[in-house]
């Protein structure tokens, strides 16, 4: 065999190598991508296959043969579709879940298409500059202060463990101690003050970082879960160790903001961070700018764009006001690693990944389209709907809304004559997801049974809200 033959039959053997399979393998998953999207208004929320019929669809042996490729997508996405929740729906109400806006998803689309390892610049210069211009107009928007580092991560979680990784060098650094180079054995203690009504991904990013869950002093919260300043006080008062305070801007079931401005106040040398994940996003809003005020004199913020900026998954945000805490924390080098010598951003000394994907592009067509006034108006529109979703429920008798609705998140309880408030409002958010309808889930806050409805997706729409009242109202009856 010469080597045009040889080369012929590997083409062959590789699926979808040619220009007209690529172009019909992407035409038929553009095509099955809309089809699904286009079919969500009518589509019930919940998924309708069980665990038993999706394994059955997925988990058999592994394949010794090749598939053809357009008979393997086609194949995928109908086993996929009876497993699929709605998410990106606009009756999708569960934990804090944005949909993703088609401008974003196409460029996502993009990004794929294009595979840049966007760690360093001389691999991926387009995906550096964007994240530049990304970080910029995010910093703007949310009216941080000029100067500002930031990172592109996968989400809240590593948001905050990075904004917390600088902050750990921050303090320690004060202390006399290169936590980098030694560790955490020997060294000062630290203490974090965070809100007893803290999100968990706190808890979580202090165990990665060797703080320890234990390094954890609960501030008391209001009956709204934000953090009481006379408390944050007390707390500053009894050492002077050094000192990370953990704020929060969205608490994960009201919805209900930090004081931020009387938390700087008190915080004298300590690191203030601000867990924003999705409250964050407030500050966009001119109406809703007054809730985050005094969040500009943090040291560092957490936020999500997969929540609120409705870009595709996985997509968080951190900023730090201390540039060199910053990168002493995730700053890397290696000899075959080709740093830019010359101004250029090498993503990787701004967040925990080395390899990664190119984020930046869908949250800058995101950004580009909407523009400033879009993303206000896609924050007010979400909390207009919780409102709507609030007032409806309330009206009726033996529903009681359990938290001020200042964001996008709704709380409520349905009563029960027998007075076992927490069993019924358990089967009625059951009989909600059966139904298909909608869906939401339930917490527990402050001791009680509580419905969430969370309002995150950009899509949702004023007959959305009343469908979905319809069908709480209905499982309610
Ligand atoms: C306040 C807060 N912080 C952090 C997170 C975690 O974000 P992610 O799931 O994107 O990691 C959430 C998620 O809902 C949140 O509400």
């Amino acid at each position: 065999m010469d080597r045009r033959e040889r080369r012929m039959k590997e083409r062959e053997a590789t699926p979808a190598t040619g220009d007209t399979e690529l172009r019909s393998l992407l035409g038929d998953a553009a095509t099955l991508a809309a089809g699904y999207l286009e079919g969500l208004p009518d589509r019930r929320v919940t998924p309708s296959a069980t665990v038993e019929e999706l394994r059955e669809e997925f988990c058999g042996p592994l394949p010794e043969e090749q598939q053809d490729p357009r008979e393997m997508l086609a194949r995928l996405a109908r086993s996929a579709e009876p497993g699929l929740m709605a998410t990106s729906g606009g009756r999708f109400f569960g934990f804090v879940i944005g949909g993703t806006m088609p401008t974003a998803l196409a460029a996502d689309w993009l990004a794929s298409a294009w595979d840049q390892n966007a760690g360093l610049y001389v691999a991926a210069p387009a995906a550096s500059v964007v994240e530049e211009a990304c970080g910029a107009w995010l910093s703007e928007l949310f009216g941080l202060p000029d100067g500002v580092t930031f990172g592109l991560v996968t989400g809240g979680q590593m948001a905050n463990f990075t904004a917390l990784a600088a902050a750990r060098h921050h303090v320690l650094e004060r202390a006399g101690w290169d936590v980098e180079a030694d560790g955490l054995l020997g060294a000062p203690r630290v203490r974090v003050l965070a809100g007893e009504e803290r999100h968990v991904t706190i808890d979580r990013a202090l165990r990665f970082l060797g703080l320890g869950t234990s390094s954890l002093r609960p501030v008391p919260a209001d009956g709204q879960g934000r953090m009481r300043p006379d408390a944050l006080r007390s707390a500053l008062a009894e050492s002077s160790e050094p000192t990370i305070i953990c704020a929060q801007a969205g608490n994960v079931n009201t919805g209900a903001i930090d004081p931020l401005d009387d938390i700087c106040d008190a915080a004298g040398d300590a690191w203030v961070h601000v867990d924003g994940a999705f409250g964050l996003w407030a500050a966009a809003s001119p109406s809703l700018r007054h809730l985050v005020r005094g969040l500009e004199h943090a040291d560092s913020w957490a936020t999500d764009a997969h929540k609120w900026l409705n870009v595709p998954y996985d997509s968080g945000l951190t900023f730090c006001a201390h540039p060199r805490s910053h990168r002493a924390a995730m700053g890397t080098q290696a000899s075959y690693l080709v740093a830019s010598e010359t101004g250029e951003r090498d993503q990787l000394d701004w967040n925990p990944e080395a390899s990664r994907r190119a984020r930046g592009f869908p949250i800058y067509a995101a950004i580009r389209s909407l523009g400033r006034s879009g993303v206000a108006d896609l924050v007010d529109r979400c909390c207009d709907h919780a409102r709507r979703f609030a007032e409806a429920l309330e009206r009726e008798p033996g529903v009681e809304v359990l938290a001020d609705v200042v964001l996008n998140q709704v709380l409520v309880r349905f009563l029960d004559p027998g007075g076992d408030h927490g069993s019924r409002t358990r089967a009625v958010i059951r009989a909600v997801q059966e139904d298909g309808t909608c869906w939401l889930g339930g917490t527990t806050w402050q001791g009680q049974m509580a419905m969430r409805i969370s309002v995150s997706n950009w899509s949702t729409t004023t007959e959305d809200v009343d469908r979905s009242v319809e069908a709480i109202l209905r499982a309610a009856r």
